[in-house]
């Protein structure tokens, strides 16, 4: 087994998932504001650290994806982030892309960037402590879109990503987000997501990046969030475990969703589903922002100087996914 499929696994198995703390100063900035706290470094890292010191932490999450600003700071015990989050059992991750930005000819679609440089921004990450990061493709759904511009040159970005995050002795989350944004079917989705994915082994097999020491980061098979044509949760799971078996080589050791805006229960839902239904040997667990943080947020907001019950809510909000991620959540378990 190679170091890096050891890591991986580490992050993914015994129903273990991934809290996608890694939001921008931008994206966290409107997150922030959304409960009326303000924006600043000291508040960004008091509600990071509130679920980093979390009890859920050492049970529930195998990996956190940190920010750039995050993975700097200190916490009010003065260990470093990623000292406190190792602490806890758990292996620190970085976003080390840039953001997505217009794609030159095809200006309504995005290309991620945050290559230049890159090789020499892995090694201060792995000093600081990172073993896996992550990069995030992103992709809508219309009549004309995606192009294959889009697919390729998003592709082609992530596979360079791969392998230079390989070379630097971490593991790549592999993130091709198809968004749930648009009036498309279910099946449009399942089309256009098997393509993307596909897209990308191929340039990761080209790139020479060893597939036992990734993990995927799909959306799952959706329809549009305007569509009429809603789908049920069992159809969504097999929909989503259809795409993955025909378009996942078999080394990849596990995948772990995104959230991509669904609410937190149809998450956790979603997800047990899918394994329930798992005839695939993927792992199938959660690399969950939204659908982890979002009412632990909202309680923390409420008295950001009272850790106890953003804990609470983030401990059971983690509970919930993991016994998903084993295909052994039900809906009553919510309540308890
Ligand atoms: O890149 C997206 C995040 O890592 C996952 O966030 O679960 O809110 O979609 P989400």
């Amino acid at each position: 087994m190679s170091e890096l499929n050891k890591i991986a696994l580490q992050i993914i198995s015994n129903g273990k998932g991934i809290l996608a703390a890694d939001e921008s100063n931008g994206t966290m900035t409107k997150r922030l504001e959304a409960v009326n706290v303000k924006s600043t470094p000291e508040n960004r890292l008091s509600f990071r650290e509130t679920l980093f010191s979390s009890e859920g932490m050492k049970d529930y999450i195998g990996g956190v994806i940190l920010y750039d600003e995050t993975i700097n700071q200190t916490s009010s015990s003065g260990k470093s982030i990623p000292d406190l989050i190792s602490s806890t059992g758990v292996v620190t991750g970085i976003k080390v892309d840039t953001g997505a930005k217009d794609l030159a000819n095809s200006p309504e679609e995005k290309i991620t960037e945050g290559l230049d440089g890159l090789r020499d921004r892995l090694k201060q990450y792995y000093s600081l402590g990172a073993r896996f990061t992550k990069w995030r493709g992103v992709y809508s759904i219309s009549e004309k879109y995606p192009t294959k511009l889009a697919i390729s040159s998003n592709a082609h970005a992530l596979a360079r990503y791969s392998a230079l995050v390989q070379e630097s002795g971490m593991v790549p989350i592999v993130e091709p987000e198809v968004l749930m944004d648009g009036n498309h079917s279910a099946n449009i989705c399942l089309n256009v997501t098997s393509e993307v994915i596909r897209k990308c082994f191929e340039e990761l097999i080209i790139h020479k990046v060893d597939l036992s020491g990734i993990i995927l980061k799909p959306n799952m098979i959706l329809s549009g969030n305007l569509s009429k044509d809603k789908i049920s949760k069992e159809e969504v799971s097999l929909k989503t475990l259809e795409c993955l078996k025909n378009s996942v080589p078999k080394e990849v050791p596990g995948i772990a969703f995104l959230s991509g805006g669904q609410s937190e229960v149809e998450a956790t839902e979603n997800l047990n589903l899918i394994n329930i239904n798992n005839n695939t040997n993927f792992i199938m667990t959660y690399s969950y922002g939204r659908a982890l943080q979002q009412s632990a947020l909202k309680v923390w907001s409420k008295n950001i100087k009272e850790k106890e019950a953003a804990q609470n809510t983030f401990n059971h909000r983690a509970k919930m996914c993991t016994l998903a991620a084993q295909g052994k959540w039900a809906i009553e378990l919510e309540n308890k």
